[in-house]
């Protein structure tokens, strides 16, 4: 028999909601084969307007073109318009997951949540500075997982905000971005669309952090369905509604020559330029390297699938296997603890029912802690 009384039912949820913890793989456990992973098949695309509205359209979608050489990615930089600081709700994702194209694949779905967070989550074995927390609610047995802000990211965004050294190397990334995309596909631009980019020194707009485009793909790792969402660059020719053409940018610190520790630092970025990439299917990476003060100085393009072998057998290399053997070690953990209890409480019908709210840590170096929070908790969110 159930433990029926009000004494019991509390003893056992206070049970429950103490924290559950998940160590970190051991850096020298034998390896493990890597589990499959489904090509993402996209379901659907959305844009953000430079006003910062969601819109279900391609209006956002830009095409890949060459910046010109030794681009000045501090051009423009007093004109940027920021995009305001949002807390990474997942609002504008569940807004795509009700469209008529999704909405299957939603009721389908184990998991639902951003490409980021699947991107730390992946990356967290190899991770040995940031922490990141995360909330964790499961609705008819599907686990959404959204970023909660801790004090010390709110502290690190208001330093991207206010530090002119920090503002002006994200500022880097993003004027490459527009170095490097234009609206309409290169080869049916007109020559005198060409000749107007060069003399605008390669590109023709401002730089507004607030347009992006978006693509939401189905996936599978091993047995987990996943749904997530995620901005994509731009794509390379042509827009197939599929990922196969997709280009991931990036910008990253020259390699001095012969310098063990640029090569070293680079390698262990890759693995974060894999992952994002991965996840959503994104099959190129086009990085660019500068110097300190933001000129461009070299391009070049990465197959997102040969980056694993790049690095494999070298001193401190990641492994891919490792970040995927070890999410769904992570889907399936959440799962056990946040799903069951969730699904337990039966009270789905229930006009004012909320499912419960858990807060996922992680440490570098240690690994998570999961734990159920109290409901007062949850309303000061
Ligand atoms: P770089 O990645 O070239 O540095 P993304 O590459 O994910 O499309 O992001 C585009 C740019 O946004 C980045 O360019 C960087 O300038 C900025 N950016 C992304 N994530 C950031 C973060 N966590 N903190 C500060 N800037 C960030
Ligand atoms: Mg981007
Ligand atoms: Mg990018």
């Amino acid at each position: 028999e159930e433990p029926s009384d009000e004494k019991n039912h509390q003893t056992q949820r206070r049970r429950i909601s103490a924290p559950t913890r998940l160590p970190l793989p051991q850096r020298d456990a034998p390896a493990r084969p890597s589990p499959p992973f489904q090509l993402p098949f996209q379901l659907l695309s959305f844009s953000y307007t430079p006003e910062r509205e969601l819109v279900f359209d391609d209006s956002a979608l830009r095409y890949y073109i060459d910046p010109p050489q030794r681009a000045d990615l501090t051009y423009r930089y007093d004109d940027w318009t920021k995009r305001e600081e949002e807390r990474g709700r997942l609002d504008g994702l569940l807004r795509a997951c009700v469209r008529d194209e999704v909405e299957p694949e939603r009721v389908r779905a184990n998991v639902i949540t951003w490409r980021g967070i699947l991107t730390k989550i992946l990356g967290s074995p190899y991770e040995d500075r940031d922490s990141w927390e995360l909330n964790v609610m499961s609705v008819n047995g599907t686990l959404y997982l959204e970023e909660h802000p801790s004090q010390a990211k709110l502290a690190d965004m208001r330093m991207t905000d206010t530090d002119p050294k920090r503002r002006l190397q994200t500022y880097f990334g993003y004027s490459f971005e527009s170095y490097c995309t234009s609206e309409k596909p290169p080869r049916t631009m007109t020559r005198e669309e060409h000749d107007e980019r060069d003399w605008a020194g390669g590109w023709g707009g401002d730089v507004n952090t607030n347009v992006q485009w978006c693509s939401v793909v189905k996936t599978k790792l091993d047995n987990i369905r996943v749904l997530c969402g995620g901005e994509v660059d731009c794509v390379r020719d042509r827009y197939t509604k599929q990922p196969d053409t997709f280009v991931e940018l990036k910008t990253s610190m020259n390699i001095r020559r012969g310098n063990d520790v640029d090569v070293l630092r680079f390698e262990k970025k890759l693995l974060k330029f894999y992952l994002q990439s991965f996840l959503l299917g994104v099959p190129e990476i086009v990085v660019g390297f500068r110097t300190p003060a933001g000129e461009l100085t070299a391009l070049e393009s990465y197959k997102t699938i040969e980056l694993p072998r790049r690095v494999r057998g070298k001193p401190g290399a990641w492994d891919a296997s490792v970040c995927l053997n070890w999410g769904c070690d992570v889907l399936r953990f959440l799962h056990r603890s946040v799903s069951r209890d969730s699904d337990s409480q039966n009270l789905h019908d229930e006009k004012d029912w909320r499912p419960p709210v858990w807060r996922l840590k992680f440490e570098p170096r240690k690994g998570l802690e999961l734990r159920r929070l109290e409901l007062s908790e949850v309303e000061d969110e």
